[in-house]
């Protein structure tokens, strides 16, 4: 049997910082466990545009859409600013998440025991936080139609249209169902019914799918008043469901209790392949960091939880993602810091490779 195939797409700025250290993980994993990938790299966002003029090339998008899983690093950066709409990074990210499909989201938000004093929250309030947002990754306002920017009365007017169809909102409610069944058993659902028909659409729909899952805790709420609960108690929290641009936004507040933006993972998923494997891409939720980047002082963590997601949800490897999170746990109890976790008593923190370096020792350690 031939090996699971895996793309990677760094990206830009501390993209291909990050996704270095995914790589040396990736080796540990085939010299040490047998488990071996057969990897692809390519272009995407900025770096796909200075060598293409777009940020995803056809040919790109057809790799993707044929590999067992994609990595992506992160897109985007000052210098692409100013560029058309049409040929932004970001537009390359949101490509290959439509043209795969991949309507969940999975957004864990962990806060390990080591870090519980950098939120920016009370300890007691972060401490053993484990939830999971679950966002509808290829609808809502992020594609609807009608959208532009054309004059009206002399005037100009911008127009994003909210859009979902009871289809798209049932599929992504099945995976936050799923995976409450999984975890805790208490869903609960946001949306903005109090003002939006989308958000009544939403509410009914999850209300109608929870029928198949009555196990499970049903809560709705407006995604104001979650926000705000992210804060105020966020451990009150299991999985949240979330459409597509309230999940953006929950999910950077939800990735802050946890301590810096450097930690946090994701998986985007699809519908199952011939090979019975979802369509998926694992993705760190921090950005391309252009403040920081070529600097060798990015935190590869989320980029490397990311591939331990791609263990879990891809690869049916639940025992060595548990492995590769344990040897992270370690080296942050041992006191590993990147930049971005250091407190105010301050220290040298590590650079991007030296936090590679003592995960590698601590994966070793654990055989
Ligand atoms: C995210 C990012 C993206 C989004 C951007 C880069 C297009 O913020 O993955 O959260 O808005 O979805
Ligand atoms: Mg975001």
């Amino acid at each position: 049997m031939s090996n699971p195939s895996l793309l990677i797409l760094a990206g830009d700025g501390i993209g291909p910082e990050v996704m270095d250290q995914v790589k040396r993980i990736i080796t540990w994993f085939g010299d040490k466990r047998d488990m071996h990938f057969d990897v692809s790299e390519d272009l995407v966002g900025g770096a796909a545009y200075d060598k293409h003029g777009v940020p995803l090339t056809d040919e790109t998008m057809a790799k993707a859409q044929e590999v067992d899983a994609v990595l992506l690093g992160a897109v985007g950066g000052p210098a692409y600013d100013n560029l058309d709409f049409s040929v932004k990074p970001e537009r390359g990210l949101l490509r290959l998440r439509k043209e795969m499909d991949l309507f969940a989201n999975l957004r864990p938000a962990q806060c390990f025991d080591a870090l519980a004093d950098f939120s920016s929250l009370k300890k007691d309030i972060v401490a053993g936080l484990d939830i999971m947002i679950v966002r509808e990754l290829t609808s809502g306002v992020y594609f609807g139609e009608p959208r532009g920017i054309h004059i009206e009365n002399n005037m100009r007017v911008g127009i994003n249209t909210q859009r979902y169809t009871e289809a798209e909102i049932e599929r992504g409610a099945r995976a936050a169902f799923e995976m409450a069944m999984k975890r805790n058993k208490k869903l609960c659902s946001m949306e903005k019914a109090n003002v939006m028909e989308s958000g009544i659409l939403w509410r009914d729909v999850v209300t109608e799918v929870h029928a198949d899952y009555p196990e499970v805790e049903l809560t709705h709420m407006y995604a104001d008043n979650g926000a705000m609960q992210l804060v105020r108690a966020p451990k009150q929290f299991d999985v949240i469901y979330t459409d597509n641009l309230f999940g953006d936004i929950l999910s950077d507040c939800a990735a802050m209790l946890t301590g810096s933006l450097g930690m946090l993972p994701s998986a985007s998923l699809g519908s199952p392949m011939a090979n019975g494997r979802p369509k998926a891409m694992y993705e760190p939720v921090h950005g391309s960091a252009p403040d920081i980047s070529g600097q060798s002082k990015a935190n590869p963590i989320a980029c490397i939880l990311s591939f331990a997601m791609a263990l879990r949800y891809s690869f049916d490897q639940g025992e060595e993602a548990t492995r590769l999170e344990k040897a992270i746990e370690k080296v942050l109890a041992d006191g590993a810091r990147t930049g971005d976790l250091m407190g105010p008593e301050g220290g040298v923190p590590l650079t991007t490779g030296q936090m590679g370096d003592v995960i590698l020792a601590a994966l070793d350690a654990s055989l």
